[in-house]
């Protein structure tokens, strides 16, 4: 998989979340992985927020807010999961892997550099 992160945890985190949404996507995947991603997503945005706290990152909050999408978005999902068929569960995978993507190599990558700066100094 391509590699998204210079900082190790920071691209160890972002290949999990890619790999359970491949999980999503395959046909028959059970709807609980979803569950899975809100987890791990949780576990992986708390992390940097604590950085961009401890470091004092200047777009924290718009970093933030951008978490905070994604996790309403995979709310919203969950409570449609009752509902969950093959081209739904397709349908979250697709867009949910967009939406990562756009994150990952955006402002991901700034946070990125700015930590790299951080502990370089
Ligand atoms: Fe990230
Ligand atoms: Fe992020």
């Amino acid at each position: 998989m391509r590699k998204t992160s210079d900082i190790i945890w920071q691209d160890a985190q972002h290949q999990v979340l890619f790999e359970i949404l491949d999980l999503i996507r395959e046909p028959g995947a059970d709807p609980r992985v979803l569950l899975r991603l809100k987890d791990y997503s949780e576990h992986h945005f708390a992390l940097e927020e604590r950085y961009m706290e401890l470091l004092d990152f200047p777009d924290r909050d718009a970093h933030i807010e951008s978490h905070d999408r994604f996790r309403a978005e995979i709310e919203e999902i969950m409570l449609g999961l009752n509902k969950a068929d093959p081209v739904f569960m397709g349908l979250v995978a697709t867009f949910l892997t967009e939406w990562l993507t756009r994150h990952v190599f955006g402002v991901d990558k700034e946070l990125e550099a700015f930590i790299l700066a951080s502990t370089a100094k």
